[in-house]
Protein backbone atom coordinates (compact mmCIF):
# COMPACT_ATOMS: atom_id res chain seq x y z
CA UNK A 1 0.00 0.00 0.00
CA UNK A 2 1.52 3.58 -0.69
CA UNK A 3 1.91 5.83 1.98
CA UNK A 4 1.09 9.32 1.60
CA UNK A 5 3.86 12.30 2.57
CA UNK A 6 1.45 15.73 3.21
CA UNK A 7 4.85 17.85 3.36
CA UNK A 8 4.79 16.99 -0.79
CA UNK A 9 1.19 17.99 -1.16
CA UNK A 10 1.29 21.05 -3.16
CA UNK A 11 0.55 24.26 -1.31
CA UNK A 12 -2.73 25.06 -2.03
CA UNK A 13 -3.87 21.42 -1.01
CA UNK A 14 -1.70 21.84 2.31
CA UNK A 15 -3.33 25.18 2.79
CA UNK A 16 -6.64 24.01 2.50
CA UNK A 17 -6.03 20.75 4.58
CA UNK A 18 -4.35 23.12 7.46
CA UNK A 19 -7.69 24.99 7.46
CA UNK A 20 -10.34 22.01 7.37
CA UNK A 21 -8.68 20.05 10.29
CA UNK A 22 -7.91 22.90 12.37
CA UNK A 23 -11.81 23.69 12.06
CA UNK A 24 -12.98 20.20 12.52
CA UNK A 25 -10.62 19.92 15.69
CA UNK A 26 -8.38 17.18 13.81
CA UNK A 27 -5.26 16.30 12.97
CA UNK A 28 -4.17 16.86 8.91
CA UNK A 29 -3.69 12.94 9.00
CA UNK A 30 -7.44 12.39 10.31
CA UNK A 31 -8.65 14.87 8.04
CA UNK A 32 -6.93 13.53 5.06
CA UNK A 33 -8.54 9.82 6.34
CA UNK A 34 -12.33 11.42 6.44
CA UNK A 35 -11.92 13.63 3.19
CA UNK A 36 -11.22 9.86 1.60
CA UNK A 37 -13.87 8.15 3.72
CA UNK A 38 -16.59 11.19 2.65
CA UNK A 39 -15.27 10.33 -1.27
CA UNK A 40 -15.71 6.79 -1.18
CA UNK A 41 -19.05 7.30 0.40
CA UNK A 42 -20.02 9.61 -2.17
CA UNK A 43 -19.95 12.72 0.16
CA UNK A 44 -17.78 14.99 -1.21
CA UNK A 45 -17.87 18.57 0.20
CA UNK A 46 -16.55 21.42 -1.84
CA UNK A 47 -12.91 22.70 -1.36
CA UNK A 48 -13.64 25.51 0.67
CA UNK A 49 -11.78 25.58 3.85
CA UNK A 50 -13.80 28.19 5.45
CA UNK A 51 -17.26 26.61 5.62
CA UNK A 52 -18.19 22.99 4.52
CA UNK A 53 -21.45 24.15 2.69
CA UNK A 54 -24.63 21.66 2.64
CA UNK A 55 -25.20 20.40 -0.75
CA UNK A 56 -27.38 23.20 -2.54
CA UNK A 57 -30.85 22.53 -2.73
CA UNK A 58 -33.06 21.42 -5.20
CA UNK A 59 -33.52 24.93 -6.78
CA UNK A 60 -36.69 26.71 -6.93
CA UNK A 61 -36.95 27.26 -10.82
CA UNK A 62 -39.04 29.49 -12.71
CA UNK A 63 -39.92 29.15 -16.50
CA UNK A 64 -38.85 32.89 -16.69
CA UNK A 65 -35.56 33.03 -14.85
CA UNK A 66 -34.43 29.66 -14.73
CA UNK A 67 -32.35 28.34 -11.51
CA UNK A 68 -31.06 31.15 -9.27
CA UNK A 69 -27.52 31.69 -8.71
CA UNK A 70 -26.13 30.81 -5.51
CA UNK A 71 -25.49 33.76 -3.00
CA UNK A 72 -24.02 33.90 0.06
CA UNK A 73 -24.94 36.59 2.59
CA UNK A 74 -22.53 37.34 6.13
CA UNK A 75 -25.27 38.35 8.60
CA UNK A 76 -23.88 40.25 11.52
CA UNK A 77 -26.45 40.29 14.31
CA UNK A 78 -26.24 43.23 16.71
CA UNK A 79 -26.67 43.49 20.26
CA UNK A 80 -30.85 44.80 20.39
CA UNK A 81 -34.46 43.48 21.08
CA UNK A 82 -35.21 43.01 17.31
CA UNK A 83 -32.28 40.54 17.59
CA UNK A 84 -34.79 37.66 17.65
CA UNK A 85 -36.02 38.77 13.96
CA UNK A 86 -32.83 38.18 12.74
CA UNK A 87 -33.34 34.62 13.32
CA UNK A 88 -36.26 33.81 11.46
CA UNK A 89 -34.24 36.36 9.13
CA UNK A 90 -31.89 33.29 8.12
CA UNK A 91 -34.67 30.96 7.41
CA UNK A 92 -35.97 33.82 5.29
CA UNK A 93 -32.71 33.92 3.34
CA UNK A 94 -32.09 30.19 3.40
CA UNK A 95 -35.55 29.57 1.71
CA UNK A 96 -34.00 32.46 -0.95
CA UNK A 97 -30.85 29.72 -1.81
CA UNK A 98 -29.04 32.28 -0.30
CA UNK A 99 -26.42 31.15 2.28
CA UNK A 100 -25.86 32.64 5.38
CA UNK A 101 -22.63 32.62 8.02
CA UNK A 102 -23.65 34.69 11.32
CA UNK A 103 -21.20 36.74 13.36
CA UNK A 104 -22.73 37.53 16.72
CA UNK A 105 -21.56 41.05 18.71
CA UNK A 106 -21.03 40.53 22.43
CA UNK A 107 -24.66 42.37 22.97
CA UNK A 108 -26.31 39.96 20.69
CA UNK A 109 -25.52 37.41 22.85
CA UNK A 110 -27.26 38.59 25.38
CA UNK A 111 -30.36 37.80 23.54
CA UNK A 112 -29.88 35.35 20.89
CA UNK A 113 -27.87 32.37 21.29
CA UNK A 114 -25.11 31.33 18.64
CA UNK A 115 -26.43 27.94 18.61
CA UNK A 116 -29.39 28.78 17.56
CA UNK A 117 -28.13 31.43 14.93
CA UNK A 118 -25.86 27.76 14.22
CA UNK A 119 -29.10 25.42 13.87
CA UNK A 120 -30.72 27.31 11.26
CA UNK A 121 -27.86 28.43 9.00
CA UNK A 122 -26.01 24.95 9.29
CA UNK A 123 -23.06 27.36 9.67
CA UNK A 124 -20.37 27.62 12.34
CA UNK A 125 -21.37 30.97 13.86
CA UNK A 126 -18.69 33.38 14.63
CA UNK A 127 -18.25 35.82 18.07
CA UNK A 128 -14.57 36.80 18.47
CA UNK A 129 -12.17 38.56 16.52
CA UNK A 130 -9.20 37.61 18.46
CA UNK A 131 -10.77 33.51 18.44
CA UNK A 132 -7.80 31.35 17.43
CA UNK A 133 -9.41 28.69 15.67
CA UNK A 134 -10.69 31.09 13.24
CA UNK A 135 -8.06 34.15 13.26
CA UNK A 136 -4.91 32.53 12.90
CA UNK A 137 -5.49 33.09 9.08
CA UNK A 138 -7.06 36.50 9.66
CA UNK A 139 -10.74 34.89 10.11
CA UNK A 140 -12.31 38.26 9.97
CA UNK A 141 -11.09 39.01 6.44
CA UNK A 142 -12.48 36.11 4.95
CA UNK A 143 -15.64 36.83 6.59
CA UNK A 144 -15.62 40.30 5.09
CA UNK A 145 -15.26 38.81 1.49
CA UNK A 146 -15.99 35.73 1.24
CA UNK A 147 -19.51 36.30 0.52
CA UNK A 148 -21.83 38.38 -1.62
CA UNK A 149 -23.22 40.73 0.98
CA UNK A 150 -23.41 41.57 4.44
CA UNK A 151 -26.26 42.15 6.08
CA UNK A 152 -26.14 43.81 9.58
CA UNK A 153 -29.41 43.40 11.49
CA UNK A 154 -30.18 44.73 13.95
CA UNK A 155 -27.94 47.56 13.05
CA UNK A 156 -27.75 49.38 16.28
CA UNK A 157 -27.09 53.01 16.87
CA UNK A 158 -23.55 52.14 18.36
CA UNK A 159 -22.78 49.82 15.54
CA UNK A 160 -23.59 52.56 12.93
CA UNK A 161 -21.57 54.92 15.08
CA UNK A 162 -18.84 52.27 15.13
CA UNK A 163 -19.06 52.09 11.00
CA UNK A 164 -19.39 55.79 10.52
CA UNK A 165 -16.13 56.62 12.53
CA UNK A 166 -14.18 53.39 10.64
CA UNK A 167 -13.76 51.80 14.10
CA UNK A 168 -12.74 47.58 14.44
CA UNK A 169 -12.20 46.49 18.10
CA UNK A 170 -14.61 43.75 17.94
CA UNK A 171 -15.20 40.88 15.03
CA UNK A 172 -18.47 43.00 13.81
CA UNK A 173 -16.78 46.33 13.61
CA UNK A 174 -13.75 44.95 12.01
CA UNK A 175 -15.99 42.68 9.13
CA UNK A 176 -17.16 45.89 8.11
CA UNK A 177 -14.48 48.08 8.03
CA UNK A 178 -12.60 44.91 6.19
CA UNK A 179 -15.67 44.48 3.76
CA UNK A 180 -15.27 45.22 -0.49
CA UNK A 181 -18.49 43.98 -0.61
CA UNK A 182 -21.98 45.34 -0.09
CA UNK A 183 -23.65 46.16 3.42
CA UNK A 184 -27.37 46.49 4.09
CA UNK A 185 -28.41 47.26 7.13
CA UNK A 186 -31.56 47.12 9.09
CA UNK A 187 -31.71 49.94 11.95
CA UNK A 188 -33.22 48.91 15.37
CA UNK A 189 -33.33 51.32 18.10
CA UNK A 190 -35.50 53.79 20.74
CA UNK A 191 -36.70 56.60 18.06
CA UNK A 192 -35.38 58.98 20.19
CA UNK A 193 -32.36 57.43 18.98
CA UNK A 194 -33.20 57.41 15.73
CA UNK A 195 -33.61 60.93 15.78
CA UNK A 196 -30.66 61.88 17.55
CA UNK A 197 -28.56 64.03 16.02
CA UNK A 198 -25.72 61.87 16.00
CA UNK A 199 -27.44 59.09 14.79
CA UNK A 200 -28.85 61.37 11.56
CA UNK A 201 -25.46 62.33 11.22
CA UNK A 202 -24.15 58.42 10.68
CA UNK A 203 -26.81 57.72 9.16
CA UNK A 204 -26.02 60.47 5.85
CA UNK A 205 -22.12 59.72 6.38
CA UNK A 206 -22.86 55.59 6.04
CA UNK A 207 -25.52 56.32 3.17
CA UNK A 208 -23.09 58.67 1.47
CA UNK A 209 -20.24 55.39 1.34
CA UNK A 210 -22.54 53.67 -0.44
CA UNK A 211 -23.89 51.83 2.11
CA UNK A 212 -27.99 50.59 1.85
CA UNK A 213 -30.72 50.93 4.66
CA UNK A 214 -33.78 49.33 4.73
CA UNK A 215 -36.40 50.60 7.43
CA UNK A 216 -36.45 51.37 10.09
CA UNK A 217 -40.45 51.02 10.28
CA UNK A 218 -42.43 53.24 12.96
CA UNK A 219 -44.86 51.28 15.13
CA UNK A 220 -45.10 50.64 19.05
CA UNK A 221 -41.34 49.79 20.72
CA UNK A 222 -40.60 46.89 22.65
CA UNK A 223 -40.53 49.60 25.32
CA UNK A 224 -43.91 49.99 27.34
CA UNK A 225 -45.98 52.87 25.61
CA UNK A 226 -43.01 54.05 23.08
CA UNK A 227 -43.88 54.51 19.58
CA UNK A 228 -42.59 56.03 16.46
CA UNK A 229 -39.11 55.44 13.71
CA UNK A 230 -37.02 52.62 14.91
CA UNK A 231 -38.63 49.08 14.71
CA UNK A 232 -36.67 46.72 12.60
CA UNK A 233 -38.12 45.92 9.47
CA UNK A 234 -39.76 42.41 9.47
CA UNK A 235 -37.64 39.30 8.27
CA UNK A 236 -39.38 39.07 4.60
CA UNK A 237 -38.94 42.86 4.30
CA UNK A 238 -35.08 42.46 4.96
CA UNK A 239 -34.63 39.24 3.22
CA UNK A 240 -36.35 40.87 -0.03
CA UNK A 241 -34.15 43.37 0.06
CA UNK A 242 -30.86 41.43 0.33
CA UNK A 243 -32.22 39.86 -2.46
CA UNK A 244 -32.15 42.56 -4.97
CA UNK A 245 -28.92 43.54 -3.94
CA UNK A 246 -27.66 40.18 -5.22
CA UNK A 247 -29.83 39.77 -8.13
CA UNK A 248 -30.75 42.83 -9.79
CA UNK A 249 -33.92 42.24 -11.37
CA UNK A 250 -32.97 41.80 -15.42
CA UNK A 251 -34.22 44.88 -17.05
CA UNK A 252 -37.08 44.05 -19.22
CA UNK A 253 -37.31 46.92 -21.65
CA UNK A 254 -39.00 45.19 -24.37
CA UNK A 255 -41.80 43.43 -22.17
CA UNK A 256 -45.67 44.24 -23.37
CA UNK A 257 -44.39 44.01 -27.04
CA UNK A 258 -44.97 41.22 -29.29
CA UNK A 259 -42.10 40.54 -31.63
CA UNK A 260 -42.34 38.10 -34.46
CA UNK A 261 -39.25 36.35 -36.14
CA UNK A 262 -39.26 33.61 -39.08
CA UNK A 263 -35.86 31.11 -38.78
CA UNK A 264 -34.46 28.69 -40.59
CA UNK A 265 -34.75 27.03 -44.38
CA UNK A 266 -38.04 25.69 -45.81
CA UNK A 267 -38.14 22.80 -47.33
CA UNK A 268 -40.34 22.52 -50.46
CA UNK A 269 -41.21 18.63 -51.05
CA UNK A 270 -40.51 17.31 -54.20
CA UNK A 271 -42.86 14.09 -53.41
CA UNK A 272 -42.88 12.43 -49.96
CA UNK A 273 -39.14 11.60 -49.55
CA UNK A 274 -36.98 14.89 -51.27
CA UNK A 275 -37.22 18.25 -51.04
CA UNK A 276 -35.64 20.90 -52.19
CA UNK A 277 -33.81 22.85 -49.32
CA UNK A 278 -30.62 25.64 -48.27
CA UNK A 279 -28.19 25.36 -45.99
CA UNK A 280 -29.56 27.80 -43.30
CA UNK A 281 -28.99 26.46 -39.68
CA UNK A 282 -31.76 29.11 -38.55
CA UNK A 283 -28.81 29.86 -35.26
CA UNK A 284 -29.12 33.78 -36.32
CA UNK A 285 -32.63 33.73 -36.03
CA UNK A 286 -33.13 31.26 -32.52
CA UNK A 287 -30.16 33.99 -31.25
CA UNK A 288 -32.94 36.99 -32.21
CA UNK A 289 -35.67 35.03 -30.33
CA UNK A 290 -33.35 34.06 -27.47
CA UNK A 291 -32.39 37.90 -27.02
CA UNK A 292 -35.75 39.48 -27.36
CA UNK A 293 -37.31 37.11 -25.14
CA UNK A 294 -34.53 38.07 -22.28
CA UNK A 295 -35.45 41.24 -23.55
CA UNK A 296 -38.90 40.83 -21.83
CA UNK A 297 -40.62 40.58 -25.13
CA UNK A 298 -43.54 38.11 -26.33
CA UNK A 299 -41.57 36.16 -28.78
CA UNK A 300 -43.36 34.05 -31.60
CA UNK A 301 -41.04 32.42 -33.41
CA UNK A 302 -41.93 30.81 -37.01
CA UNK A 303 -39.24 28.07 -37.78
CA UNK A 304 -38.62 25.98 -40.73
CA UNK A 305 -36.66 22.63 -39.84
CA UNK A 306 -33.86 22.96 -37.77
CA UNK A 307 -31.66 20.93 -35.61
CA UNK A 308 -32.11 23.63 -32.86
CA UNK A 309 -33.82 23.38 -29.46
CA UNK A 310 -36.83 25.42 -28.82
CA UNK A 311 -35.61 28.71 -27.23
CA UNK A 312 -37.41 28.96 -23.75
CA UNK A 313 -39.93 31.21 -23.22
CA UNK A 314 -40.67 31.92 -26.72
CA UNK A 315 -43.60 29.93 -28.94
CA UNK A 316 -42.26 28.03 -31.04
CA UNK A 317 -44.46 27.36 -34.68
CA UNK A 318 -42.89 24.61 -36.55
CA UNK A 319 -43.51 24.76 -40.57
CA UNK A 320 -41.96 22.79 -43.29
CA UNK A 321 -42.88 24.92 -46.05
CA UNK A 322 -42.86 28.76 -47.21
CA UNK A 323 -47.03 28.49 -47.46
CA UNK A 324 -46.54 27.26 -44.00
CA UNK A 325 -44.72 29.50 -42.68
CA UNK A 326 -46.55 32.62 -44.58
CA UNK A 327 -49.49 30.92 -42.97
CA UNK A 328 -48.30 30.71 -39.25
CA UNK A 329 -46.67 34.30 -39.22
CA UNK A 330 -50.13 35.68 -40.50
CA UNK A 331 -51.78 33.92 -37.93
CA UNK A 332 -49.64 35.61 -35.18
CA UNK A 333 -50.11 39.32 -36.16
CA UNK A 334 -50.63 42.12 -34.59
CA UNK A 335 -47.27 42.20 -33.99
CA UNK A 336 -45.22 45.00 -32.75
CA UNK A 337 -41.85 44.28 -34.65
CA UNK A 338 -41.39 41.54 -37.20
CA UNK A 339 -38.25 39.96 -37.97
CA UNK A 340 -37.64 37.72 -40.92
CA UNK A 341 -34.59 35.77 -40.93
CA UNK A 342 -35.46 32.67 -42.51
CA UNK A 343 -34.12 31.67 -45.55
CA UNK A 344 -37.20 31.05 -47.51
CA UNK A 345 -37.34 29.09 -50.52
CA UNK A 346 -38.02 30.97 -53.43
CA UNK A 347 -39.32 28.29 -55.32
CA UNK A 348 -41.52 25.44 -55.27
CA UNK A 349 -42.45 22.33 -57.04
CA UNK A 350 -44.83 23.04 -59.03
CA UNK A 351 -47.12 19.71 -58.42
CA UNK A 352 -45.77 18.19 -55.72
CA UNK A 353 -45.26 13.89 -56.56
CA UNK A 354 -48.08 11.74 -54.14
CA UNK A 355 -46.10 9.40 -54.86
CA UNK A 356 -42.29 9.03 -54.67
CA UNK A 357 -40.76 9.56 -58.01
CA UNK A 358 -39.43 6.72 -60.08
CA UNK A 359 -36.27 6.47 -62.53
CA UNK A 360 -37.97 5.19 -65.78
CA UNK A 361 -36.35 4.95 -69.28
CA UNK A 362 -38.09 8.01 -70.30
CA UNK A 363 -35.30 10.07 -68.61
CA UNK A 364 -35.30 12.79 -66.26
CA UNK A 365 -38.49 14.03 -64.98
CA UNK A 366 -39.16 17.94 -65.15
CA UNK A 367 -39.06 19.87 -62.44
CA UNK A 368 -41.56 22.47 -62.94
CA UNK A 369 -41.07 25.58 -60.39
CA UNK A 370 -43.51 28.20 -59.49
CA UNK A 371 -42.40 30.85 -57.19
CA UNK A 372 -43.16 30.97 -53.40
CA UNK A 373 -44.91 33.55 -51.59
CA UNK A 374 -42.31 36.37 -50.16
CA UNK A 375 -43.57 36.21 -46.91
CA UNK A 376 -41.33 39.49 -45.91
CA UNK A 377 -42.92 41.66 -49.05
CA UNK A 378 -46.38 40.30 -48.14
CA UNK A 379 -46.31 41.64 -44.37
CA UNK A 380 -44.50 45.11 -44.86
CA UNK A 381 -47.13 45.76 -47.63
CA UNK A 382 -49.82 44.79 -45.30
CA UNK A 383 -52.23 48.33 -45.26
CA UNK A 384 -54.12 47.17 -41.96
CA UNK A 385 -51.71 44.60 -39.70
CA UNK A 386 -48.66 46.10 -40.79
CA UNK A 387 -46.17 45.58 -37.72
CA UNK A 388 -44.21 49.17 -37.16
CA UNK A 389 -41.04 47.73 -37.39
CA UNK A 390 -40.39 45.34 -40.03
CA UNK A 391 -36.70 44.12 -40.48
CA UNK A 392 -35.54 41.60 -43.41
CA UNK A 393 -32.40 40.06 -43.63
CA UNK A 394 -30.24 40.21 -47.15
CA UNK A 395 -28.13 37.05 -47.02
CA UNK A 396 -25.78 37.79 -50.32
CA UNK A 397 -22.90 35.85 -52.07
CA UNK A 398 -21.95 39.42 -54.07
CA UNK A 399 -22.38 43.17 -54.11
CA UNK A 400 -23.81 42.80 -50.68
CA UNK A 401 -24.81 46.81 -50.11
CA UNK A 402 -26.29 47.60 -53.35
CA UNK A 403 -28.41 44.17 -53.07
CA UNK A 404 -29.76 44.93 -49.98
CA UNK A 405 -30.35 48.84 -50.91
CA UNK A 406 -32.52 48.11 -53.52
CA UNK A 407 -33.90 45.08 -51.43
CA UNK A 408 -35.56 47.56 -48.53
CA UNK A 409 -37.10 49.55 -51.41
CA UNK A 410 -38.18 46.07 -53.23
CA UNK A 411 -39.37 44.24 -50.20
CA UNK A 412 -40.65 47.79 -48.26
CA UNK A 413 -39.44 46.73 -45.03
CA UNK A 414 -38.08 49.10 -42.70
CA UNK A 415 -34.46 47.67 -41.79
CA UNK A 416 -32.53 45.13 -43.67
CA UNK A 417 -30.24 43.13 -41.67
CA UNK A 418 -27.09 42.35 -45.07
CA UNK A 419 -24.77 39.44 -44.33
CA UNK A 420 -22.01 37.95 -46.39
CA UNK A 421 -22.54 33.97 -46.88
CA UNK A 422 -20.18 33.49 -49.48
CA UNK A 423 -18.52 29.86 -48.47
CA UNK A 424 -15.20 31.35 -47.43
CA UNK A 425 -17.45 33.20 -44.83
CA UNK A 426 -18.49 30.18 -42.87
CA UNK A 427 -21.34 32.55 -41.74
CA UNK A 428 -24.01 29.67 -43.11
CA UNK A 429 -24.39 26.72 -40.77
CA UNK A 430 -21.42 28.61 -38.61
CA UNK A 431 -21.33 30.60 -35.22
CA UNK A 432 -19.97 34.26 -36.38
CA UNK A 433 -21.43 36.42 -38.69
CA UNK A 434 -20.57 39.76 -39.79
CA UNK A 435 -23.62 41.65 -40.74
CA UNK A 436 -24.68 45.52 -42.00
CA UNK A 437 -27.62 47.37 -40.73
CA UNK A 438 -29.36 48.97 -43.46
CA UNK A 439 -32.08 51.56 -42.91
CA UNK A 440 -33.52 55.07 -44.20
CA UNK A 441 -32.10 57.84 -41.92
CA UNK A 442 -34.88 59.15 -39.87
CA UNK A 443 -36.80 56.65 -40.03
CA UNK A 444 -38.69 57.85 -43.37
CA UNK A 445 -39.81 56.03 -46.54
CA UNK A 446 -37.67 57.80 -48.62
CA UNK A 447 -34.09 59.67 -48.41
CA UNK A 448 -30.72 58.58 -47.70
CA UNK A 449 -29.82 54.82 -47.19
CA UNK A 450 -27.71 54.46 -43.92
CA UNK A 451 -25.28 51.44 -43.85
CA UNK A 452 -23.83 51.06 -40.29
CA UNK A 453 -21.31 48.01 -40.71
CA UNK A 454 -20.62 46.15 -37.31
CA UNK A 455 -17.69 44.02 -36.84
CA UNK A 456 -17.84 40.24 -36.98
CA UNK A 457 -19.54 38.28 -34.02
CA UNK A 458 -20.93 36.07 -32.39
CA UNK A 459 -24.64 35.19 -33.54
CA UNK A 460 -25.62 35.63 -30.14
CA UNK A 461 -23.38 39.23 -30.38
CA UNK A 462 -25.34 40.22 -33.49
CA UNK A 463 -28.44 39.22 -31.93
CA UNK A 464 -28.15 41.40 -28.40
CA UNK A 465 -27.09 44.26 -30.60
CA UNK A 466 -29.57 43.78 -32.77
CA UNK A 467 -32.47 43.64 -29.75
CA UNK A 468 -30.11 46.70 -28.57
CA UNK A 469 -31.53 48.56 -31.81
CA UNK A 470 -34.99 47.29 -31.46
CA UNK A 471 -35.54 48.63 -27.74
CA UNK A 472 -33.96 52.33 -28.83
CA UNK A 473 -36.41 51.99 -32.11
CA UNK A 474 -39.40 51.53 -30.26
CA UNK A 475 -38.64 52.86 -26.70
CA UNK A 476 -36.55 55.37 -27.52
CA UNK A 477 -34.37 54.20 -24.71
CA UNK A 478 -30.85 52.90 -24.99
CA UNK A 479 -30.21 49.53 -23.47
CA UNK A 480 -27.82 49.27 -20.64
CA UNK A 481 -24.86 46.72 -21.50
CA UNK A 482 -25.02 43.64 -19.14
CA UNK A 483 -23.23 43.71 -16.17
O1 LIG B 1 -35.25 37.94 -51.76
P1 LIG B 1 -34.41 37.39 -50.69
O2 LIG B 1 -34.66 35.93 -50.42
O3 LIG B 1 -32.96 37.67 -50.81
O4 LIG B 1 -34.86 38.18 -49.38
C1 LIG B 1 -34.39 37.89 -48.11
C2 LIG B 1 -35.34 38.39 -47.08
O5 LIG B 1 -36.68 38.15 -47.45
C3 LIG B 1 -35.18 37.66 -45.79
O6 LIG B 1 -35.55 38.51 -44.75
C4 LIG B 1 -36.15 36.51 -45.93
O7 LIG B 1 -36.56 36.01 -44.66
C5 LIG B 1 -37.27 37.15 -46.66
N1 LIG B 1 -38.02 36.26 -47.56
C6 LIG B 1 -39.30 35.90 -47.25
N2 LIG B 1 -40.01 35.12 -48.10
C7 LIG B 1 -39.46 34.67 -49.25
C8 LIG B 1 -38.15 35.02 -49.57
C9 LIG B 1 -37.45 35.80 -48.69
O8 LIG B 1 -39.79 36.29 -46.19
N3 LIG B 1 -40.16 33.92 -50.03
Amino acid sequence: MASLTIRKLDETVKTYLRLRSAKNRRSVEEEVRVILRELIEGREEPLTPFAVRPAPSPAPTSQRTGALPEASVTLIIGGGIAAYKSLDLIRRLKERRIEVRCVLTKAAQEFVTSLAASALSHERVYTDLFDPQSEFDAGHIRLARDCDLIVVAPATADLMAKMAGGHADDLASAILLATNRKILLAPAMNPLMWNNAATRRNVSLLQRDGVVLIGPNSGEMAEAGEAGTGRMSEAVEIAAAAERLLRPPVPRPLAGKRVLITAGPTHEPIDPVRYIANRSSGKQGFAIAAAAQAAGAEVILVSGPVDLSDPQGVTVKHVESARQMLEQVQASLPVDIAIFAAAVADWRVASEGEQKLKKTSAGMPPLQLVENPDILATISKLTDQRPPLVIGFAAETEHLIDNAKSKLDRKGCDWIVANDVSPATGVMGGDRNTVHLISRKNGESTGEIAVDSWPAMTKEQVATELVARLVKSVTGKSLEPAS
